[in-house]
């Protein structure tokens, strides 16, 4: 049984990652949420979670945290997630609230209590993970690793080089990649080459709780594809998740990865070092590569399953 704790701005892939993870009550313990602000406002994204909780009738704590980047201005994604950051299904309104403590402090009081480490999945901008490490260095140890989707080998999706949880806090992303504490970097191509096929979202369509919320969520965040044209969609933050749960579904490689935090058209970018040389590297990290699309989807669809038998 691994701890987590999953740091998120949901977000429909946000919300259907946390699904995938509820699922496998046996494999994942989360000890709470920490919202960050993002895919919408700190507020909007927060009581998106809470009105999922209270959708399923769940109760798991949510801690809010930063509500903007470190440096730069927020810049939230209405065209992939909508107003309320959570467009297409009708929740109910929250019952829970969130707790009174903030993200950072929930984080250091958990891992000082702590026996065993403790894994952190972020599939948010990186500004919490970031600026606890800054303000409690010590509990690095206490870590097990952090698995964040972010970041590309290759290209970007919000700029050419630059996706969107790294571009929206390279301050912080920089803190966590160089704070030593192990990462896996499950960027845009491993995430891609799991995505779902647009038909096979149908699949959903006549399954109970769970499955009907993956399926109004889908049916909104595949929009993007659509204009796009494409015929399947990425669910980018179901990817470290899954990666933790089947981590054999995946190949990766060892690599080092630098923050750009400068620069002109590169600012956020995640710069991977692919050279093939024989140097030693001081911080690799583990970067994946690719997955197995049929297997990725079907984890999810097993997951809806269960689900959809225990709500
Ligand atoms: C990431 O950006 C957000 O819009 C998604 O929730 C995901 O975490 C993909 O680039
Ligand atoms: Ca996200």
């Amino acid at each position: 049984m691994r701890n987590i704790i999953i740091d998120c701005d949901p977000g429909h892939d946000d919300i259907i990652a946390i699904l995938v993870a509820l699922a496998h009550k046996d494999e994942l313990n989360i000890l709470g949420f920490t919202t960050v602000a993002g895919n919408q406002t700190l507020d909007k994204v927060t009581n998106n979670l809470l009105k999922v909780e209270t959708y399923l009738g769940i109760d798991i704590p949510v801690y809010k945290g930063y509500n903007s980047p470190i440096v730069k201005e927020l810049d939230v994604q209405p065209l992939a997630h909508g107003e309320s950051g959570l467009d297409g299904p009708v929740l109910p309104e929250a019952i829970n609230s969130a707790k009174d403590m903030h993200a950072i402090e929930f984080m250091k009081k958990t891992l000082l209590e702590a026996k065993d480490k403790v894994t952190f999945v972020c599939i948010g901008p990186l500004t919490n993970m970031g600026l606890f490490l800054k303000t409690y260095p010590e509990l690095r140890e206490k870590i097990d690793q952090i698995v964040i989707m972010g970041g590309g080998i290759y290209n970007g999706n919000v700029l050419i080089k630059a996706e969107f949880n790294i571009y929206h806090d390279p301050e912080a992303a920089k803190i966590v990649f160089d704070s030593g504490v192990k990462v896996v970097m499950a960027g845009l191509e491993v995430c891609y080459s799991g995505s779902i096929l647009l038909t096979e979202t149908e699949r959903a369509k006549d399954g109970g709780k769970a499955s009907k919320l993956f399926y109004d969520l889908m049916k909104f965040y595949q929009g993007y594809a659509i204009r796009n044209g494409w015929d399947r969609t990425a669910i980018f933050d179901a990817t470290p998740v899954i990666y933790l749960l089947y981590p054999e579904l995946f190949k990766s490689e060892e690599k080092e990865v630098y923050i750009e935090t400068v620069g002109e058209y590169c600012r956020g970018m995640t710069v991977v070092d692919t050279r093939n040389r024989a140097t030693e590297m001081k911080n690799p990290k583990t970067v994946l590569i690719s997955t197995d699309r049929e297997k990725f989807v079907e984890v999810i669809f097993d997951a809806l399953n269960k689900l959809d038998a225990q709500y």
